[in-house]
């Protein structure tokens, strides 16, 4: 399936998959890739030694290394780290892209920046940006508030006045080939998928909080700062990250000031939630999107779903009569 994606990142397929912090490591990364779209480890908060780890894991696999951008401002050498392991591409959300943009540029590395409103599509623009991904606040984790549906096509609108040569994917609440299709017709030149590879069999989410995953809708999700409160990760009020809902999040979310007071306790029966996968406290990052989710199968047949349904359904086009 060519777009100006695929030409512009030597890919098959007009999909990227996300760069999930602590869900995407490299055996996901290089399972998409191998499938013909583009596999990314999610360099998250970087941690040197996991990033490593994780590029030797996908050894052979040609995939991509995103970063959030305000952590990697504070560990600007991972980016270094990223492009010697043979990063395809750098990701950067949450922040200034500009003081990585021309380090990125110089190693010939294609540049991905994601965004959640104009104002920072045009930055991304200015600091030459190759994809910029308009992120809906549908997406698991982290984002703002603006839906897919009309970011993205207003986000076309200001590449093509800018005259830019970047190209649009869309990110949040695209799990299917209704999902991609959906997108093409926006305006976009691919998406960015998450929540759909989150749930894949090499995804390194925990068996028991996928399983309970699965039987959930779209309407059990909500966008939160309480997952970061217990974490004690210290990000922007810009964003909230969207869960999956359960008796912890009930409890915590619009009462985080006494969840600050009980921060030692509370963090610390997180953490062995996390490493039991105890689905009453562990809530994981998910979006919408996990209402379309229903199975746990391997990356490559993610892949395959969503570009032959999609396909299928942009055919259809060509029966209809303007
Ligand atoms: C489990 C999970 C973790 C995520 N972690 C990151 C991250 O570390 N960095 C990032 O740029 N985006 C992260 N995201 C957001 C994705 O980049 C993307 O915008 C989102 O997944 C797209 O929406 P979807 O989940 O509906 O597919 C994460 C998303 C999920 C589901």
């Amino acid at each position: 399936m060519k777009t100006r994606l695929t030409e512009r990142l030597g890919i098959a397929h007009p999909v990227i998959q996300a760069p999930m912090a602590f869900a995407a490591g490299g055996a996901l990364a290089k399972a998409v890739s191998k499938a013909g779209a583009l596999g990314m480890i999610g360099g998250g908060y970087g941690d040197a030694a996991w990033i490593e780890e994780q590029f030797a894991v996908a050894s052979g696999g040609r995939i991509g290394c995103g970063f959030i951008t305000w952590a990697l401002a504070e560990k600007p050498e991972l980016l270094d780290q990223a492009i010697e392991l043979g990063a395809a591409a750098i990701f950067l959300s949450f922040g200034d892209p500009a003081p990585f943009a021309e380090k990125v540029r110089l190693a010939d590395v294609p540049l991905i920046c994601q965004i959640q409103t104009l104002r920072d599509a045009r930055r991304a623009i200015e600091v030459g940006a190759d994809v910029i991904v308009a992120q809906g606040a549908e997406a698991g984790g982290h984002g703002e508030t603006r839906g897919t549906m009309a970011l993205v096509p207003e986000i076309a609108d200001e590449i093509a006045r800018a005259g830019s040569a970047a190209v649009l994917c869309a990110a949040g609440g695209i799990a299917d080939g209704r999902g991609l299709a959906a997108s093409l017709m926006l305006g976009a030149d691919g998406v960015v998928v998450g929540t759909r590879f989150w749930a894949a069999a090499e995804a390194l989410a925990h068996p028991k909080i996928v399983a309970a995953a699965l039987s959930a809708d779209g309407d059990a999700t909500l966008r939160t700062r309480v997952v970061d409160i217990v974490r004690e990760i210290k990000w922007s009020e810009r964003y909230s990250g969207r869960v999956l809902s359960n008796a912890f999040i009930q409890r915590w979310h619009g009462h985080e000031n006494q969840l600050v007071r009980g921060i030692k306790v509370e963090a610390a029966s997180w953490v062995r939630a996390q490493e039991s996968g105890d689905t009453t406290i562990a809530a994981p990052f998910v979006g919408e999107a996990i209402g379309l989710v229903h199975d746990a199968p391997g990356a490559e047949d993610i892949v395959y779903s969503i570009v032959t349904s999609s396909r299928k359904l942009l055919a259809c086009f060509d029966n209809v009569e303007a």
